[in-house]
């Protein structure tokens, strides 16, 4: 066989891969892939101005207010004129964190590191929502704060 052939019998084979299998994406809910899903309405995002609690150490901060028209692109980053060190004195926003300086070398810049520049990367605004999937994380503290000793690691 040559390689346009097989590759033929690749394309005849998938529609019937398709079909075989109970596959669902939860996510996609039951619209066939053919046909376009139905987008939920727009909701009001959180506007409160309060800060939530991180879940572990490490976590970027959620946005705890609206960024809608806020430019972000090439020419334009919005977020930077309230959390840049320069502007939060004016803003009362809190400045971006030490590790937005950094280079993946771990060399400190002067300026936003271009790692860091799209915010929305890493920091989303939060809105009341059923959560797409489940998700039982438990933050460390309340682990620690359990009764009982902690399960010894079982070894292979
Ligand atoms: C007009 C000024 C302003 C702009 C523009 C702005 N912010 Fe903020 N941001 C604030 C202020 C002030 C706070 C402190 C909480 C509050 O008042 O909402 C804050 C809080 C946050 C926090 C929470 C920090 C924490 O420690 O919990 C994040 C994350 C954040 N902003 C991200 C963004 C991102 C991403 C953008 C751009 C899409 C942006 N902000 C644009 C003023 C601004
Ligand atoms: C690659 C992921 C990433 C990107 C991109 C990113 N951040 Fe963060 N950010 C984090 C993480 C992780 C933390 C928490 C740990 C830390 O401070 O490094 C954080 C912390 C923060 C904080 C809280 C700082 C503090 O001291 O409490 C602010 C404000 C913030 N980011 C704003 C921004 C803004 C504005 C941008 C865009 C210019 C941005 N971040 C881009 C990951 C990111």
């Amino acid at each position: 066989m040559n390689i346009k052939k097989a590759f033929m019998a690749l394309l005849m084979a998938v529609p019937l891969l398709g079909s075989a299998g109970e596959f669902i994406d939860s996510m996609r809910g039951p619209t066939p892939l053919d046909q376009t899903t139905q987008p939920p309405p727009l909701v009001n995002p959180d506007n409160s101005d309060v800060r939530r609690a991180r879940n572990y150490a490490m976590q970027p901060p959620v946005v705890p207010h609206k960024i809608e028209g806020y430019q972000l692109d090439k020419n334009a980053n919005r977020c930077m004129m309230c959390h840049a060190r320069t502007r939060t004195q004016e803003s009362q926003a809190p400045m971006i964190s030490v590790t937005h300086f950094m280079d993946r070398e771990g060399n400190f810049l002067a300026e936003l590191s271009p790692r860091r520049y799209f915010c929305l990367q890493c920091h989303v605004p939060q809105a009341e929502l059923k959560p797409l999937v489940d998700n039982g994380f438990v933050d460390v503290d309340t682990l620690l704060s359990k009764p009982g000793k902690p399960a010894p690691a079982k070894k292979k």
